[in-house]
């Protein structure tokens, strides 16, 4: 904050870390935009944080703004220093420039997992950049709004990932959250597109997305009134996590929300604004009872007895293609099914063909994203991914081309000879590989190391490095 121009709205986005670690970048215009000053004296600034919107109450908010004691901020050059580090330190991993050193660096306390084997880009530049985030990254979770539209959302049924990353980003263990907002690196927007569907939309549904989207171009807007972080980035540094299939429409609310904010959604489709090198795919996880299970091997190749196994309901063009060709051949192979009969229906008869198919089939449904991707690594069983324009969760680290198979929709009538044509020896490489991708996804509260939300906060922090704030 030493100068105006640090609060100078323009972002430069230097490349480095997706160059290590994504597979394809596209260099992105910088975005450059004129004032932004704020008009926030840097008094007021160091007390923002005790600042906690409560609505339809301003004087309590502002009284509490006068009891609060001024804290220690940290300047955006500090910030900028200090992700500018770490960004050479993960190139020097990526490039194995004198490993010696950053081995004697790698400081491992608690869980000792050191990422390797064939499922990552490449795990040397993923371990230092999950080093450098454990280190460094502290995130803001704004105060402002109240549940159940902020701060809460579901945890249970197949959008349970939102609720279960907010709660854990308002868990008080959580070791990334920033003591003020003066030391973040990224602030959270604490809404829930799910919540908001489920007690906005469904009380006037005439009016359709747009009273969800005025919530959250109301919330955007009391924050860059408030705070100077917002106009500091033009909302770059600012991270939405929704698992709602309308989450990119509502986050068309706000233009810089839409096109400079990270998004991290399950409806990760590229035909709908969604841009890999910024916003990040967040897994679409199925918790039928909101209870955090552990993944199990499933049964061991010699014993898994169909080839493929599909259940669910005909929604969408892939869908349709799927069943259309694959239901009712009675071919022992292809375990396919719209629903499970009722007498098999139980949510463990699904587990259990899971656990037996040598392949689960996770084709999109009405949207892209599927909880199958998931549920089938939770079985040890290799996912067959049919999808266009879906880039499946935690790919920046994961080379998913490892660890599943990969079947254009194009080819559904394919499926029986493309997957009977995967080696025995092949096929067990890809099923171990499963097994060891099984860590990122499993949920734990607190979230632990390397586990679902830490990757999720990982894929954040990879898309911060590569925003530079001016200074
Ligand atoms: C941020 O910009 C908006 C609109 O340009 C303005 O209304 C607001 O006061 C600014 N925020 C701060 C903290 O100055
Ligand atoms: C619902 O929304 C529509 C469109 O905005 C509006 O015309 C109508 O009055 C609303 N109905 C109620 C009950 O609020
Ligand atoms: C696998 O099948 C063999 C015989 O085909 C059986 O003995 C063994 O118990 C099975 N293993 C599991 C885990 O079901
Ligand atoms: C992805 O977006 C495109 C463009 O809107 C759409 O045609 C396609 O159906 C979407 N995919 C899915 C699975 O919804």
């Amino acid at each position: 904050m030493e100068n105006a121009g640090g609060r100078v709205a323009a972002i430069a986005v230097p490349l480095v870390v997706f160059a290590l670690l994504a597979a394809a970048v596209v260099l992105p215009p910088a975005i450059s935009g004129g004032g932004g000053s704020t008009g926030a004296s840097s008094r007021e600034r160091r007390r923002e944080h005790f600042l906690r919107h409560v609505p339809h109450e301003p004087q309590k908010a502002s009284q509490q703004l006068a009891n609060a004691r001024p804290v220690k901020t940290v300047s955006v050059g500090a910030i900028e220093e200090g992700l500018g580090r770490s960004r050479a330190a993960i190139r020097r991993a990526g490039r194995a420039e004198a490993p010696a050193a950053s081995r004697r660096s790698f400081k491992d306390a608690g869980g000792g997992f050191v990422p390797r084997g064939a499922i990552y880009r490449n795990a040397q530049a993923f371990h230092r950049s999950y080093l450098e985030m454990e280190k460094k990254f502290r995130i803001w979770t704004y105060r402002e709004g109240e549940p159940p539209l902020a701060h809460l959302g579901p945890s249970a049924d197949i959008y349970s990932i939102e609720g279960q990353f907010l709660e854990e980003m308002e868990d008080p263990r959580n070791r990334f959250a920033a003591r003020h907002p003066g030391e973040a690196h990224a602030f959270l927007l604490p809404v829930s597109v799910c919540n908001l569907v489920k007690y906005v939309y469904s009380s006037n549904r005439t009016a359709k997305l747009a009273p969800l989207r005025r919530h959250v171009a109301d919330y955007i807007s009391v924050v860059a009134g408030r705070y100077p972080y917002w106009n500091r980035s033009r909302g770059a540094d600012h991270v939405i996590v929704s698992c709602h299939d309308w989450a990119p429409l509502v986050s068309k609310a706000n233009r810089e929300l839409y096109g400079n904010a990270i998004r991290v959604l399950c409806n990760a489709n590229t035909s709908e604004g969604f841009v890999p090198r910024k916003d990040a795919t967040l897994p679409e996880v199925n918790l039928a009872d909101g209870l955090l299970r552990r993944p199990t091997p499933g049964l061991p190749p010699e014993n898994r007895t169909t080839l493929a196994f599909f259940a669910g309901g005909m929604h969408g063009a892939i869908r349709k293609a799927l069943l259309g060709h694959w239901l009712g051949r009675n071919d022992p192979d292809m375990d396919v099914h719209e629903y499970l009969l009722p007498a098999a229906a139980a949510a463990d008869d699904y587990h259990a063909r899971m656990a037996r198919a040598r392949f689960c089939l996770c084709p999109s449904g009405f949207e892209v994203a599927s909880p199958r991707v998931v549920e089938s690594v939770f079985a040890g069983c290799v996912p067959v991914i049919i999808s266009e324009g879906y880039p499946p969760p935690f790919g920046d680290v994961l080379d998913w081309t490892k660890m599943s198979v990969t079947v254009p929709a194009a080819r559904i009538p394919e499926l029986k000879d493309i997957l009977r044509g995967v080696s025995e020896r092949r096929y067990r490489v890809l099923r171990a590989r499963v097994l060891q991708a099984q860590r990122h996804f499993v949920m734990h509260r607190p979230a632990q190391r390397f586990d679902m939300i830490h990757m999720v906060l990982h894929s954040i922090w990879l898309r911060r490095l590569n925003v530079r704030l001016l200074y």
